[in-house]
């Protein structure tokens, strides 16, 4: 597939990379071509292609969103009309002061970036490991399977991001629509739900 990716930092490096190895066309939307973020990518994966925000999303079938989520707002706003009909994966958490939910557990942040861009396909994933699975997502000596949970509104989204998760190495988990995104039992379920997956409990 032709996949983007607005923010390539500690968690899109690895999942660009990855995706990238697994045979996928993978682009950084790169807002400076230049910052050390693109350039340490690079260096993690020659392979990764780079483009202006505006041609990276027009040109992609997929789009991973993996910034800050302060900075989700303006980052979207530069591709909204490239992001039309599209399935953006959201793997950002609204990480308020202290730490604290930022939108105080209102909404989801999933459902903030969905409100943004009412004609994306918004899926919720990526959010309840820390980085390093993401360049590796096996855990050696427990013969477990990792479970990634992801949510959204749209079934058909759903579907192909649940694929990119397998391919990925995880067990996907739909845990139903967007606002499942605040639900606390998606962030705490994770290491039971890996022995669940293989059968443990
Ligand atoms: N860290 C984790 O373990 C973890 C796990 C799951 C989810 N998350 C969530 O994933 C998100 C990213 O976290 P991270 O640790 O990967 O952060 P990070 O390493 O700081 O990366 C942030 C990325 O966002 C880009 N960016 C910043 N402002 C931008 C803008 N206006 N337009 C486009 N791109 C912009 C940065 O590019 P430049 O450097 O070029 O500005 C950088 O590539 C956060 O929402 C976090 O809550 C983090």
């Amino acid at each position: 597939m032709k996949i983007a990716f607005i923010g390539y930092g500690q968690v899109g490096s690895p999942l660009a990379d990855h995706l990238q190895r697994l045979g996928h066309q993978v682009t950084l939307a790169a807002h400076d071509a230049n910052s050390e973020s693109v350039k340490k990518a690079l260096a993690w994966n020659a392979n990764l292609n780079v483009a202006a925000p505006k041609d990276a999303v027009a040109g992609a079938e997929v789009v991973f969103l993996a910034t800050f989520f302060q900075a989700n707002e303006a980052a979207l706003k530069a591709v909204a009309e490239e992001l039309r009909g599209k399935i953006l994966v959201d793997c950002t958490n609204p990480v308020g002061p202290n730490p604290s939910h930022g939108l105080n557990n209102v909404q989801s942040g999933s459902e903030m970036v969905q409100k943004l861009l009412p004609d994306t396909k918004v899926v919720k994933a990526f959010t309840i490991y820390g980085f390093e699975n993401f360049e590796d997502s096996s855990y050696p000596g427990y013969n477990v399977k990792p479970v990634m949970m992801y949510c959204g509104n749209d079934s058909g989204a759903k579907k192909v991001v649940g694929e990119l998760i397998a391919q990925l190495g995880w067990e996907p988990l739909d845990v139903g629509g967007l606002e499942q995104a605040a639900n606390k039992v998606f962030h705490r379920t994770a290491i039971p739900l890996c022995h669940i997956a293989a059968g443990e409990l």
